[in-house]
C-alpha cells in the first residue's frame, strides 16, 4: 500500500503476501485441509458429491449423528432460542448449563463442574487464571496446542519434560524452589500418538514434589474409565487429581468444554477467569444435546465396547500390514509416514478411493515424522473398516512407505517437506503409484456398503 511504504512502517500484513506453502501444496493437487462437506451420513461424508468413510474424525461413539442426540439440541434450541447472546455472567444463564454442569460432577465424581464455550478455552482460561509470576507449569511436550497457549497465557514459568516419563518429570521438578506454587500439566490420551499418560507414575512423583495435578480428558471422556469417565479413572485416581477438563468436541458429539474440580476453585474461575466471563455462553442446542450425549454415554455401555472392538481391529490390521502405529492405545490410530509430501500424497489418494483422513505434520508430530492421523468410531462397520484396511495396504505399497523407513524416532530427519518445491517427488510418486489413472480416481471409486 503506497500510504504505509511512504510512512517508512513495517506491513503487518508482509508475512502473509510472502506466505507460499499452502499455494505450493494446492498447485500440487495434494492439499488435504478444508474439505468441504456436504452432508453427513452416518460414518460417511458427501464431498463434490461423492461418498467418503470418515476415518478422521473425534466423533467415537458416533453420537454426532444419533438422532436424540439432534432432537434433544432441537428441542433446546426451540425453548430458548438459537443462542444466548451473553456470557453465563450476564444474560446468558439457562437452567439447561446448569442441569448439565451438575450431571457431569455427578459422573465425574467431582464437586464442581463449569462450562467453558470451548475446550481450547478451559485449558488457556484455567491457567491464566490460576497460576501466577512465580509458580511453575509442568507440561508434556506433547500436550495439546491449547494447553501450550495457556501456559504462554499465564504469568507462570512453563517448564516442559520428555513425553510420558517421570524421571524427566522428576528431574525438573528437583531444580525448582520447594515453596513455588506448582502444576502438573497432562493429556489424559495424547491427540496424535493415542498413548495414554502414565498417571500412576506422573502423580507419585508430582506429590512427592506439592504439585497440583491437572489432566486433560479431551480424548478420554467416553473412551476409557469404567463408563466413559477418562483416563482418571481408568486408572481408579480421581482422589489424586485436583482438576480434570474435558471437551464436548469429541465423544459427546458437539462444541463446548469444561473443568471439573474443588467447589472453590471453580467459583474462583467463574468470577476471575476472563475466557469464561468475557464470551457467550454455549447455544441452547449445543447444551441440550450434549446433555442427551451424556445420559446415553451413561446408559448404553455397548457403545465404548463398539469403539474398542473396532480399535483392536485397527491396530492389529495395520500391525500385520507392516504399517507403523507408533505406541498407541486408543482409537487414535496414527499410521507413521514420515516425509511430509508422502504424507500430503497419500492421504491424497485415499480420499481419491473414498477415504476421508488427513495427515498431520510439524509442528503437530515432530519434524520428519508425518502420519496419516486416523481414529475409529463404535459405529464403523466390519466392511468399512476391511476396506480402509485394504486401501491403505495398497497405497503403502504403490508409495512405498513399507520401504523407506519412516518412523525415526525424532533422531534422523527424514524429511522432504513444503519449506522448498516438490514437484518433481509428487510426479514420482504419482507415477510410481500407476497413476497415469489419477485424474479418472479423483472422480471417486466406488466404496462398499
Ligand atoms: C487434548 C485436547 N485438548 C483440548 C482440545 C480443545 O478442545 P475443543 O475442540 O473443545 O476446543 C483438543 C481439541 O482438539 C484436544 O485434542
Amino acid at each position: 500500500m503506497k500510504e504505509l511504504e511512504m510512512t517508512g512502517s513495517k506491513d503487518i500484513f508482509q508475512k502473509c503476501a510472502s506466505f507460499e506453502e499452502a499455494n505450493r501444496v494446492r498447485q500440487l493437487g495434494v492439499y488435504p485441509y478444508f474439505r468441504s462437506i456436504e452432508e453427513t451420513k452416518g460414518n460417511e461424508v458427501i464431498c463434490n458429491g461423492q461418498t467418503k468413510i470418515m476415518i478422521g474424525s473425534n466423533n467415537y461413539l458416533g453420537l454426532a449423528q444419533d438422532p436424540r442426540v439432534i432432537e434433544a439440541a432441537c428441542e433446546a434450541a426451540r425453548k430458548y432460542g438459537s443462542g444466548c447472546t451473553g456470557s453465563r455472567f450476564l444474560n446468558g444463564n439457562i437452567q439447561l448449563h446448569e442441569q448439565l454442569e451438575a450431571e457431569l460432577a455427578e459422573f465425574l465424581q467431582k464437586e464442581a463442574v463449569l462450562l467453558f464455550s470451548t475446550g481450547f478455552f478451559v485449558n488457556q482460561g484455567v491457567l491464566a487464571t490460576l497460576l501466577e509470576d512465580g509458580d511453575a507449569i509442568l507440561c508434556d511436550r506433547e500436550n495439546h496446542a491449547s494447553i501450550l497457549d495457556g501456559c504462554k497465557q499465564s504469568a507462570a514459568k512453563t517448564i516442559p519434560f520428555a513425553h510420558n516419563s517421570a524421571e524427566a518429570l522428576r528431574r525438573r521438578l528437583e531444580r525448582l524452589p520447594e515453596t513455588a506454587g506448582k502444576l502438573l500439566i497432562v493429556d489424559g490420551v495424547f491427540s496424535m500418538s493415542g498413548d495414554i499418560v502414565d498417571l500412576p507414575a506422573m502423580t507419585k512423583v508430582a506429590k512427592e514434589y506439592g504439585c497440583r495435578i491437572y489432566v486433560d480428558e479431551a480424548h478420554a471422556l467416553g473412551v476409557l474409565g469404567p463408563r466413559g469417565e477418562g483416563t482418571v479413572h481408568h486408572f481408579g485416581m480421581n482422589q489424586d487429581v485436583d482438576l480434570v477438563m474435558g471437551t464436548f468436541s469429541k465423544s459427546l458429539g458437539s462444541m463446548g468444554g469444561f473443568i471439573a474440580g474443588p467447589e472453590y476453585v471453580v467459583d474462583y474461575l467463574k468470577h476471575k477467569a476472563r475466557c469464561f466471563m468475557f464470551t457467550a455462553s454455549l447455544a441452547p442446542a449445543v447444551a441440550g444435546g450434549v446433555l442427551k450425549a451424556l445420559q446415553i454415554l451413561k446408559k448404553e455401555p455397548e457403545l465404548m465396547e463398539g469403539l474398542w472392538k473396532n480399535t483392536r481391529k485397527m491396530h492389529k490390521g495395520f500391525k500385520e500390514l507392516g504399517f507403523q502405529i507408533g505406541t498407541t492405545q486408543t482409537p487414535i490410530v496414527p499410521i507413521v509416514i514420515g516425509s511430509e509430501v508422502k504424507a500430503f500424497m497419500f492421504a491424497q489418494k485415499l480420499f481419491e478411493a473414498g477415504i476421508f483422513a488427513t495427515p498431520a505434520v510439524f509442528p503437530a508430530v515432530r519434524y520428519g515424522e508425518a502420519i496419516i492421523r486416523t481414529s475409529y468410531m463404535s459405529t464403523h462397520t466390519d466392511q468399512e473398516l476391511d476396506y480402509v484396511l485394504e486401501t491403505f495396504a495398497r497405497l503403502g505399497r504403490e508409495l512405498g512407505v513399507f520401504e523407506e523407513a519412516a518412523y525415526t524416532g525424532g533422531t534422523k530427519k527424514n524429511g522432504y517437506d513444503f519449506s522448498s518445491n516438490n514437484a518433481e517427488i509428487i510426479k514420482n510418486l504419482r507415477k510410481s503409484s500407476g497413476d497415469a489413472a489419477s485424474e479418472s480416481a479423483a472422480s471417486g471409486t466406488p466404496i462398499p456398503r
